[in-house]
């Protein structure tokens, strides 16, 4: 039995930020990845839902798009951001509600639920094969956990290559891994006798996308004592220079992202 005090130390660092420029960049996220989350609820979301809970939800996007979607009696974002969650909160919808909550602490807040939904949120967190196995127990009888996560980020453009060699070596450095999605597999086997599908679907955001939601990380990033120590200054400037100019449509990026779509009934 693993004690309260012991899950919050598997909490891990956000290192992508809840500054402005952060929620900035959640934005273009929340464009480029809606189209396929909104299939893959609609193609699994256990209809007739009583709850439906956003884990790491952000400013929201992906708590109004679950309950767009679903249409529960209600939706839950659970985030640990206080900036995200009051943002998540302006105009929230009729049955939308936000708390602030670490969502490596089991109980989750409130009834069991329906469904959990976590898009882009495992690759933050330390033990993500353990998180699988404590949500899909938090679920209500019947209820589904739908993991929506980075299977692989794939460029041959340098630019491209060398924002990645920095996103992968500073997630490393931190205990954590983009192409989470590899390990659901294991995760899915972990948690149980449950009834498990899955599928990979790809992303092919536009030019200026990938280069806003690089751009606005890498600026989030530099003062990570981690980045700081790493790679020289003058190599990063000219990363960020070339990913602005993709942002402005100055250059091309192409960048085409693999999810894993994972759900786990319980
Ligand atoms: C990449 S964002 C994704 C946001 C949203 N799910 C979406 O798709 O737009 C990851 C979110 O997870 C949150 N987060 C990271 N670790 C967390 C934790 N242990 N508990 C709660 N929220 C967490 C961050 O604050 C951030 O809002």
């Amino acid at each position: 039995m693993v004690s309260h005090t012991e899950q919050q130390r598997t909490a891990a660092e956000y290192k992508f930020g809840d500054s402005t420029t952060a929620a900035a960049r959640l934005m273009t996220v929340a464009q480029v990845f809606a189209p396929s989350s909104r299939a893959f609820l609609q193609r699994y979301a256990v209809p007739a839902a009583s709850l439906a809970v956003d884990l790491g939800c952000g400013p929201g996007h992906s708590t109004r798009l679950l309950h767009d979607v679903v249409q529960p009696k209600r939706t839950l974002g659970l985030d640990r951001s206080a900036s995200f969650l009051a943002a998540a909160s302006v105009g929230a919808p009729p049955g939308v509600s936000f708390r602030p909550h670490d969502v490596t602490v089991t109980p989750l807040p409130g009834e069991r639920p329906d469904i959990l939904y976590a898009r882009l949120l495992l690759t933050h967190l330390k033990d993500p094969v353990r998180m699988v196995r404590e949500w899909t127990a938090e679920l209500a009888p019947g209820g589904r956990l739908l993991l929506d996560e980075v299977e692989s980020v794939e460029t041959s453009d340098e630019v491209g290559k060398n924002y990645q060699k920095v996103v992968e070596s500073m997630l490393l450095a931190n205990g954590q891994r983009l192409d989470v999605g590899r390990l659901l597999t294991t995760a899915a086997d972990a948690a149980g006798p449950t009834d498990v599908r899955q599928q990979l679907v790809t992303v092919q955001p536009s030019s200026q996308q990938v280069g806003l939601m690089f751009s606005l990380n890498l600026r989030v990033w530099r003062p990570d004592p981690f980045l700081v120590s790493s790679f020289d200054p003058r190599w990063l400037d000219r990363l960020q220079a070339e990913l602005d100019r993709a942002a402005a449509g100055l250059r091309s990026l192409v960048v085409t992202w693999t999810m894993r779509q994972l759900v786990l009934t319980r």
